[in-house]
């Protein structure tokens, strides 16, 4: 019966303002519990609508927090500027609450989900108070519903954030499928993860709002039995967008492990030869590794009449199919990506996707209302202001090397406006993966490109990969630690058991009798003496590409070494790019003694990762041993 009393509960005043087509009797429950909890001051359904959009946008506008950029050169685009205090993931303050610690493993942080429970919804039996306890007051709490992938596909799984945010609302309608659909596939009493969202700023009477309320204290919880996720604190990126990292990678990487799929930090692209030959790629590096980049190549000169399009920029969810092949959808549906560094040169495609409909978070202001970052044109503008405020010109920046722009500033765009959106990206059924790649950004010892001789030899590839640390996290940048599969922060459970998963899988693909993907190591990132980078990457790692995808055939030669099959200079296509045979010995070649200091780092890794750590690996690992001599 619509509107029934239970449909439509008021808690001490407050008005739920379920919308009629609202029927999840759970959902609504739930909604209730987290108003009186954080004392939310008012609740808006979003449903997803572009009027829905425009009025909070306009409203945030209002607020501060969105600055309108020049409709003439940046039409429906807005910039935001965040406290300098929250501007990345923050890693050391994210959590898995499994009931066991070895769940979660060495590689998280972990606290038993009582306590966790206590601390943030419950308060301590010391009496501090949950944080969750009134952080709303003041604010308006969004109901933000959204599909993980494509709407009722057998991959898609559907989320609930509530938030305090109507930045993260609308940044919600941008990176996902929002509103009414993602409802109208719940229906009654559907599955769908709860995730709670605020950022720990509640407003007393007359309070007036700051620009960018968060708060230092930071929490960002995960409890992968009950599948549910609390974050406190950041408004910021993959704290606060909890559809990214938070479900489709934690919280998904459990339900795969369960379910018998893969939640990866991966893009997906399709490549397409110049006689309609389609494969698909699917790869990972780490945060701020070339993803995005990769997943929107544009093929260089040689490569006349090759295409390459995108299924995917950051997550993929993989599942064997009815043919025991392995297809990957894209849970998301817009990329949330890395600015700086982003141009004509490098990424045209991304360049193209960012000409309208763009939020934009600390990237510099110009003087005429457009934006700049570090790397969009040679010569910056004679004046800025910076992604704080201030003034900024080439002299200031000289003297202090204050950037225009926070190094993770980003913007956030819906997948629609990619030139090279693939015609698949939404296709329930996934496309089927003939390769995958892990790279790391390494200025030394690991080659342009390794071929892995069989399954279990790549996931070992995949589970060693180091990686130098980037700007994505708060913390250090450019130092070198494990990044196994590029899933380091974001696996939702033990690293060793999410091994194992991935032999697991690669073994039920054998068993089905298909093909599994081959399994490659990449590194765009080696550097010289001169401490530049000696490959040119981009569009030219569509040579890589090439090779990859001809192997996959069976076509393209390349020699055995000690860690794989790797290309001598004449199996790649040089058409167009002076690059001697020289240089490319310098990025492919395998430094005896590098690789043995980069095994003692293996084994550092393996000996924190002991515990149900898969025999295969340390067996590969004195395997590569034997081969490298002493
Ligand atoms: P996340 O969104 O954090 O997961 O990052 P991502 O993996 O998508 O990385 P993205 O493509 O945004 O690239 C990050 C940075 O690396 C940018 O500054 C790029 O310009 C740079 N980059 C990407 N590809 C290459 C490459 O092939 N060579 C070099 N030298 N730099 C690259
Ligand atoms: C990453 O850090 O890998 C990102 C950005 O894609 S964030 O959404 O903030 O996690
Ligand atoms: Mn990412």
């Amino acid at each position: 019966m619509i509107g029934a009393p239970v449909n439509r509960p008021v808690l001490e005043g407050l008005r739920l303002n379920v919308p009629a087509h609202v029927k999840h009797q759970r959902l609504v429950a739930w909604v209730a519990e987290i108003a009186a909890l954080t004392e939310a001051a008012d609740v808006v359904w979003c449903d997803g609508s572009d009027a829905e959009y425009d009025r909070l946008s306009q409203q945030l506008v209002d607020a501060g927090t969105l600055m309108k950029l020049n409709p003439e050169l940046r039409p429906h685009s807005f910039l935001a500027r965040s406290s300098p205090s929250d501007v990345a993931r923050v890693e050391d303050r994210t959590f898995i609450c499994s009931q066991h610690k070895d769940d979660a493993g060495p590689t998280n942080n972990w606290m038993p989900p009582a306590e966790m429970r206590a601390l943030l919804q419950t308060g301590r039996p010391d009496g501090t108070p949950a944080l969750f306890r009134g952080a709303m007051r003041g604010r308006t709490m969004y109901v933000v519903p959204f599909s993980m992938g494509p709407l009722g596909s057998h991959i898609s799984h559907i989320g609930v954030e509530l938030t305090d945010s109507p930045y993260v609302a609308v940044s919600m309608r941008v990176m996902t499928r929002m509103g009414r659909g993602a409802l109208d596939v719940l229906g009654t009493d559907g599955e769908f993860v709860p995730c709670v969202h605020t950022v720990g700023a509640p407003l007393q009477p007359g309070q007036k709002d700051v620009a960018w309320p968060c708060n230092d204290t930071k929490y960002i919880v995960h409890y992968p039995e009950t599948r549910e996720i609390w974050s406190y604190g950041s408004g910021y990126g993959g704290n606060a967008l909890l559809g990214k990292k938070c479900f489709a990678l934690r919280i998904a990487s459990t339900m795969g492990r369960d379910q018998g799929w893969l939640a990866e930090h991966m893009l997906v692209l399709g490549v397409t030869s110049p006689q309609g030959k389609k494969h698909h790629v699917a790869a990972a590096f780490p945060s701020a590794c070339g993803k995005t980049n990769f997943s929107m190549l544009v093929p260089p000169e040689g490569y006349e009449g090759w295409k390459v399009t995108t299924i995917g920029d950051d997550i993929a969810w993989i599942k064997p199919g009815a043919d025991g092949r392995l297809y990957a959808i894209n849970p998301e549906a817009g990329y949330f990506g890395v600015a700086p560094g982003t141009n004509y040169k490098t990424n045209p495609n991304c360049m193209d996707s960012l000409k309208h409909h763009v939020i934009f978070t600390n990237v510099a202001l110009t003087d005429d209302g457009d934006v700049w970052w570090e790397g969009m044109s040679d010569t910056p503008p004679a004046h800025l202001v910076d992604w704080q405020g201030k003034d900024w010109t080439p002299a200031i920046a000289k003297e202090t090397g204050a950037k225009a722009a926070h190094p993770n500033a980003r913007f956030t765009v819906s997948a629609i406006h990619n030139p090279v959106l693939d015609a698949d990206w939404d296709n329930a059924a996934g496309v089927p993966i003939d390769a995958f790649i892990f790279g790391g950004r390494r200025s030394t010892t690991v080659p342009l490109v390794t071929e892995a001789r069989n399954w279990v030899e790549g996931v070992y590839m995949a589970a060693t990969m180091g990686s130098e640390t980037t700007a994505a996290a708060a913390g250090q940048q450019g130092v070198v630690r494990r990044d196994p599969f590029a899933m380091l922060p974001f696996a939702g459970y033990n690293m060793s058991d999410y091994f194992q998963h991935w032999l697991d899988m690669g073994q039920r693909v054998q068993d089905s009798g298909a093909r599994a993907p081959k399994i490659y190591c990449a590194n765009w990132f080696r550097k010289g003496a001169d401490g530049k980078f000696v490959w040119p990457g981009y569009g030219e790692n569509m040579r890589v590409l090439e090779w990859i995808i001809g192997r996959s055939e069976g076509q393209a030669s390349g020699q055995e070494n000690v860690f794989g099959i790797s290309p001598r200079y004449e199996d790649l296509r040089w058409t167009g790019l002076p690059f001697t045979r020289e240089q490319f010995a310098s990025v492919i070649g395998i430094d005896k003694a590098a690789w043995q200091q980069e095994l003692k780092l293996h084994a550092e890794l393996f000996a924190q990762l002991a515990h149900h750590l898969p025999a295969e690996l340390p067996a590969t690992k004195a395997k590569l041993e034997r081969a490298l001599g002493g």
